[in-house]
């Protein structure tokens, strides 16, 4: 299976066999070119996954061992997405597809996330993880808690009711003035921190499976005004190239002095994300008897998230419950979840025509 992945700012191609096994992963980051704005602008987006998709087709192609022949189908992320990134891994998988003559699947890219579990760079196939699973799925543009009966079985628990917990992560990240993509910052800078030493709120919502984020947002902006420096505004390097047709929006972050107290305030504010997190998914777990847990989407890469959900899992149903996480290269956007979740779907049956369409909104179920 070939996968194709440009829903965002990666444009990625991967060939994996029934689902299971990875023999090519080529990603291929904006992230330059969206840095200096503090987030995705979406049109730089579209016409970057324009000018890289073919040589990163071919890369995956090469680094497989397969020739295009040997392709059994060819797969693409049909949304949630930017349109305009959607379109250009939509055209290249239809036009291959056609040209090849093999079937063309479209795949959700948030069920794509949640079967990054089943992935392996491996020739040894770990064993799949059992139903039911539990599926905290955590990314820029979702924090949703999903129950999975079996393949293709989806049933909502929860969802963050403002804020995805990527977004948080991004946001905070700019209140503490520490770039973006605001997760691995964050990480990063609360290595050295202490988490206990600033109190930061949590939304428990209990009673529901239901998240909220952005109330902690405003109580970092909160606790952090006062520690600004006057002369306000810090600009953020400017990219060397820019094209004259667009106007650039410069990006601007706080300033604090040399000693302010970043490292604790990254610590506390992971830690005021991950805890409601990993608290609830093992409640759910518990109460929905899963036999594993598992994690999906670009925050699965975070760390802390990862110790907690093994705690509080072990806390609450004990230690028959597996916990499950993609391997790193997996968490965040990238084609062999897509090439990956492809399988399961064939085996669904669900196959797309020659008239499937990109759904920017597309959601799980
Ligand atoms: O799944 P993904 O690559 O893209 C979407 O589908 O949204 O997720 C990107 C998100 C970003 O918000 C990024 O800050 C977050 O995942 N992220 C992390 C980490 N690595 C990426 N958040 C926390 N800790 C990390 N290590
Ligand atoms: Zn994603």
């Amino acid at each position: 299976m070939l996968g194709l992945e440009t829903s965002c700012d990666e444009t990625s191609a991967a060939v994996v066999a029934d689902g299971r096994r990875v023999y090519s992963s080529v990603i291929s980051s904006q992230f330059e070119i969206h840095r200096a704005h503090g987030g995705i602008v979406p049109e730089l987006a579209a016409r970057s996954h324009i000018t890289a998709i073919i040589p990163v087709v071919e890369r995956a192609l090469h680094e497989s061992g397969f020739e295009r022949d040997d392709l059994d189908a060819i797969a693409v992320t049909q949304g949630p997405g930017l349109a305009g990134s959607l379109v250009v891994g939509m055209n290249v998988a239809k036009a291959m597809a056609y040209a090849l003559t093999r079937p063309l699947v479209a795949v959700n890219h948030l069920e794509a996330h949640i079967y990054a579990n089943w992935l392996t760079d491996s020739k040894v196939i770990p064993p799949e993880p059992e139903f039911p699973v539990l599926c905290l799925l955590v990314s820029g543009g979702h924090t949703e808690l999903i129950l999975m009966a079996g393949h293709g079985r989806f049933q909502h628990l929860g969802r963050t009711l403002d804020d995805a917990a990527g977004e948080a992560f991004d946001k905070g990240a700019r209140l503490l003035a520490l770039g973006f993509p605001g997760g691995p910052a964050i990480q990063e800078r609360a290595g050295a921190g202490n988490a206990a030493a600033f109190e930061l709120p949590r939304a428990w919502l209990s009673g529901t499976y239901d998240f909220s984020f952005s109330g902690l947002k405003t109580a970092l902006l909160r606790l952090t005004e006062p520690m600004r420096l006057a002369s306000d505004e810090n600009p953020v390097d400017v990219p060397a190239r820019r094209e004259a047709s667009r106007p650039f929006r410069e990006h601007r972050l706080p300033r604090f002095a040399t000693d302010a107290p970043i490292a604790d305030l990254a610590a506390a504010f992971q830690e005021a994300i991950c805890e409601p997190l990993a608290v609830k998914t093992a409640q759910a777990a518990s109460a929905f008897n899963a036999r594993t847990v598992v994690l999906a989407g670009g925050v699965a890469a975070n760390q802390n998230l990862r110790d907690r959900l093994l705690q509080e899992v072990a806390i609450e149903c004990g230690p028959e419950v597996r916990v499950s996480f993609p391997a790193f290269a997996y968490c965040t956007d990238n084609a062999a979840m897509v090439a990956g979740a492809a399988s399961w779907i064939i085996r669904r049956g669900d196959l797309a025509g020659w008239e499937a369409d990109i759904f920017p909104r597309l959601p799980l179920l």
